[in-house]
């Protein structure tokens, strides 16, 4: 019966209890959260509560507990280190270590590795440390993408058309991100469709798992500020109604000579998620950014569906093993759909706002499967917090099929709250095939 650290308190931590409590191997889980999410806590033998950057605290945890390995679901305690700290005390992680994960962390380490080892997928990019010389480039982009240089939780990029309009506008951003110390990468926008290639990950070899679409906006119709994600869906092939089954290779490519650049580079072996945010152009597959983890919402989407057994895929990649194993998905669409507090992505002094201290309800949600996230779980009952508050996944064969049982499961949450209505509809995914048929003149 192995023990499992798990770190992270959210919807994707709540699907990777999940998989791991349904391993045959009995597992017992033990979990450190920042907050205490009610659907991993149900999950486990033992939580404790604290901060992810409080090495000392997830060490002893970790020792306490005769922990055989760690599985680390958030970009703060990789940023932080956890990772390494475990290795210390000769307890493994799935997730990588803290240089590692400047996969994610440093957008300029990652543009600068794939550029230096020459692999394909890279926009025209250059980083800033001063606004010298930044204005010349702005004027030589026909569309432009603005980047801090650093963990922004996916809110952080600024891109021409959505969040500013001119140069002379992205000028003055890049003067204000500058003056906040962070360094700043400006990069050429890439017009086309988006994909969540989710890769396992243990140095060597890299395994693809099925491909999400996620839905940044806040409202339907792609409408509204930018989340951490409001939904996403898959198909029961694996693959996306909008992409050539080249793309998927050409992802799966980058990402392999990415794996192998980061060993030659670093000396150290990769051994997690390697989830690259990619984007289908005309002039074929471009990387927009990695992340050293599952996505959130997307790792519902795959993890529900993996057949093999969550704790021997991580054995392996902890061993070094993954092209020994065979690590196979069940053929089904998914659809996602996050419940939010009503406020969320919107201005502190909009009427919705308060809804994030509300008092929620939790009915039957039918067949789909509930993932808690930002909840708060009181005496009293559960209450939302500022963010997503609750993953509904609809599996099924079919796409509609799938996105019914997610409709009906969301109807199920009383309060405050609001979703995407359209994600996973004939009419969002007709719009993104016509749009790439457009561009890439199919
Ligand atoms: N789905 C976006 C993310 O996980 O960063």
């Amino acid at each position: 019966m192995p023990n499992i650290l798990l770190i992270g308190n959210g919807a994707r931590e709540h699907a990777l209890a999940e998989a791991i409590a349904r391993s045959e191997q009995k597992p017992r889980i033990f979990s450190f959260m920042k907050t205490n999410n009610p659907g991993i806590a149900s999950l486990s033998a033992k939580v404790l509560l604290g901060r992810y950057a409080d090495l000392e605290a997830i060490t002893g945890f970790a020792v306490e507990n005769k922990i055989e390995f760690a599985v680390i679901g958030p970009e703060d305690p990789l940023n932080n280190g956890v990772a390494d700290a475990l290795s210390r005390i000769n307890i493994p992680s799935v997730g990588p270590t803290q240089s590692l994960a400047r996969l994610e962390t440093s957008k300029s380490f990652t543009r600068n590795l794939v550029s230096k080892y020459h692999i394909p997928g890279n926009p025209r990019f250059r980083v800033f440390k001063v606004i010298d010389g930044v204005e010349a480039f702005l004027n030589e982009l026909e569309g432009i993408v603005l980047k801090p240089d650093g963990l922004t939780g996916g809110k952080g990029v600024l891109v021409q058309g959505d969040h500013f309009a001119t140069p002379q506008e992205a000028l003055n951003l890049c003067k204000q991100i500058l003056a906040e110390g962070s360094s700043l990468i400006v990069e050429e926008k890439f017009d086309g469709e988006e994909f969540s290639l989710q890769c396992l990950c243990d140095g060597k070899t890299v395994v693809g798992t099925p491909l999400v679409q996620d839905h940044k906006r806040r409202f339907d119709g792609d409408k509204g500020p930018n989340t951490g994600g409001m939904g996403s869906y898959s198909l029961a092939d694996h693959s996306l109604p909008f992409l050539k089954p080249q793309d998927l290779l050409d992802g799966l490519e980058i990402t392999r000579q990415v794996a192998a650049a980061l060993l030659a580079e670093t000396g150290s072996l990769y051994k997690g998620v390697m989830y690259g945010g990619f984007i289908a152009t005309k002039d074929g597959v471009k990387l927009l950014e990695y992340n050293a983890r599952f996505g959130d919402p997307e790792a519902m989407n795959i993890l529900p569906l993996l057949k093999t057994d969550f704790v021997e895929v991580c054995r392996h990649i902890i061993a070094g093993t993954l092209d020994q194993l065979k690590i196979e998905f069940e053929h089904k669409a998914t659809v996602c759909k996050y419940v939010v507090p009503k406020g969320y992505g919107l201005p502190s002094d909009h009427p919705d706002a308060a809804s994030s201290k509300a008092k929620i309800e939790v009915g039957h949600v039918g067949k789909a499967r509930l993932y808690y996230s930002s909840v708060d779980q009181k005496e009293d009952g559960l209450y939302l917090s500022a963010s997503r508050a609750i993953g509904i996944v609809g599996i099924a064969d079919t796409l509609a099929e799938a996105r019914k049982i997610a409709e009906e499961g969301v109807k199920a949450i009383k309060g405050p709250v609001a979703y995407r209505e359209d994600i996973g509809t004939d009419a969002l995914i007709q719009k993104r095939v016509d749009h790439l048929k457009k561009i890439r003149k199919d």
